[in-house]
């Protein structure tokens, strides 16, 4: 079956902080593909909000220069962008004031009770309860509205609640769409297939086979131009709390019994809920977290992060490895290693599930070692699987035994483009569809188990430890997982 694209009804989709870096490298440049493919009919609207005085037309050609540049390389592309920018308008409005809501609403009326309406809120968090607020005062939320809640949904337990209360005050859950956008990943997605639509790997897949899972999503970028949000945040709230810790559900949940939104948030939940706490005598042991220093990424000299951010005492980790556990039935005693940092040597995002050797070799010792089968799923760059199998070496002079990959390259085998995450998201809220979206209980169920680790190293006397930027990471944690008897893995070719 070849990809298909299946047209969306008309909406109007507004975005909170139309101007901000979001809006202009992913929602837009995800909008105009979608576009182009066919899938947004023309009379659907899509009106920027912020604070900047300017008009639609003004608008955009801001965002048309944004996206000219975006679609350098896409003709095809490049040729769909002054109709697309049909569909944009602009009103500059304020959360905090009253101005200008009242035309905002006006404008909104016009396409009628029963148009899909899309809030996206992307704006800073301090604005969501404003936001939600304005939005329901002024009787915007119809049935067919829906609200797109960015990430960082709080910072901890009380402030995550405090934002889903007031979202919650004007929004209903089933109208809550809150991204985590490595959900909208292809190869997440495919996690799914693999599992659930193959019957291979389901008898293997609990702790009696697999011997532990390694999640590594490793950046080389620094801190880009959002040292003012990295630097409250970290490695663990911005990532740990969110994506890595889908990506776990989404490998260690039992098989839910459909596809449906809530039959899929259910068996996550059960995962995040079955985490073992990590308390306060064990982080040390259990979780290392790092600061870079100034080293080299791409071929270039870097700064270190103090440097970078320019304030030499921050304790904010740049990078964050954890063993973490998840105790029921089908996990205990095969644990998950996570790692994240920003000025790694490459950017990858990889799941790694290693299984447990042969109970028995037959082999002599001239054959050579049985390696345990990995399956290994790329999320970022070069999306595909490996599944790394014991071969016979080909050729005579005995039974050798050969460690090789199958390996299917998405790229390679489909040679379709894979859609952003984004674009993929953005249909999805335009549906209806929740399925890839975080529920409440879910969120809360994160952060309940990220909240102790945090105190924790709050406790703890001394500062992340050192890196130096372009390396892995610090010794500690390849100690965290050598220890164990374990070693991060390294694609060794074929
Ligand atoms: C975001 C984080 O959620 O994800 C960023 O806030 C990070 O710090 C980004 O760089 C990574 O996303 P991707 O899709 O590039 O892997």
């Amino acid at each position: 079956m070849t990809a298909k694209t299946v047209p969306v009804d008309s909406f109007d989709l507004v975005i909170f902080g139309g101007t901000g870096d979001l809006a202009l490298r992913k929602l837009l440049p995800g909008l105009l593909r979608r576009y182009a493919d066919g899938q947004i009919p023309q009379d659907s609207r899509i009106i920027g909000v912020a604070r900047d005085r300017q008009n639609g037309a003004e608008y955009r050609a801001r965002i048309g220069e944004a996206l000219e540049k975006i679609t350098e390389a896409e003709p095809l592309l490049r040729a769909r962008l002054p109709a697309f920018l049909q569909l944009l308008d602009y009103r500059p409005l304020d959360a905090t004031r009253e101005e200008g809501w009242e035309e905002f609403g006006e404008l909104l009326k016009t396409t009628g009770p029963d148009r899909i309406r899309v809030f996206y809120l992307s704006t800073s968090p301090n604005l969501f309860v404003d936001l939600c607020s304005r939005l329901r005062d002024a009787g915007l939320n119809t049935g067919n509205a829906r609200v797109v809640v960015e990430k960082p949904i709080g910072r901890d337990s009380a402030s995550a609640a405090a934002i889903n209360d007031a979202v919650g005050a004007a929004f209903a859950e089933h109208q809550t769409f809150r991204i985590d956008h490595y959900l909208g990943k292809e190869t997440v997605q495919n996690l799914l297939a693999l599992r659930f639509a193959n019957i291979l790997f389901e008898p293997l897949w609990n702790a009696g086979r697999i011997d532990h899972v390694q999640i590594t999503v490793a950046e080389t970028v620094g801190l880009e131009k959002r040292a003012g949000y990295y630097d409250s945040s970290g490695a663990l709230r911005d990532m740990v709390q969110n994506h890595l810790l889908q990506l776990l559900c989404m490998v260690a949940m039992e098989p839910p019994a459909t596809l449906q939104a809530d039959a899929l948030r259910d068996e996550k939940l059960k995962v995040l809920r079955s985490l073992k706490p990590i308390t306060a005598t064990e982080v040390s042991h259990v979780t290392v977290r790092g600061q870079y220093r100034a080293g080299a990424s791409g071929g270039a000299a870097v700064p270190g992060y103090l440097d970078e951010l320019g304030r030499p005492d921050s304790r904010t980790e740049t990078f964050v490895a954890i063993k973490a556990e998840v105790a029921n039935w089908r996990w205990a005693g095969a644990p998950f290693y996570l790692r994240t940092g920003k000025r790694l040597p490459e950017r990858v995002s990889e799941i790694v599930v290693a299984f447990r050797p042969v109970p028995h070799s037959i082999f002599d010792a001239s054959a050579g070692p049985a390696q345990p089968n990995r399956l290994v799923l790329r999320l970022q760059p070069d999306e595909g699987v490996k599944l790394w199998l014991m071969i016979k070496d080909p050729g005579p002079g005995g039974l050798r035994m050969k460690y090789v990959p199958l390996d299917m390259s998405f790229a390679e085998a489909f040679g379709v483009h894979q859609p952003e995450a984004y674009e993929r998201l953005l249909m999805d809220v335009v549906r209806g569809n929740q399925s890839l979206f975080m529920r409440r209980d879910e969120v809360e169920a994160a952060w309940a188990w990220i909240d102790p680790i945090l105190e924790a190293w709050e406790q703890l006397p001394e500062a992340p430890k050192p890196y130096t930027a372009g390396s892995w990471g610090p010794n500690a944690a390849v100690a965290l997982i050598e220890r164990d008897g374990r070693t991060w893995h390294e694609d060794t070719g074929t």
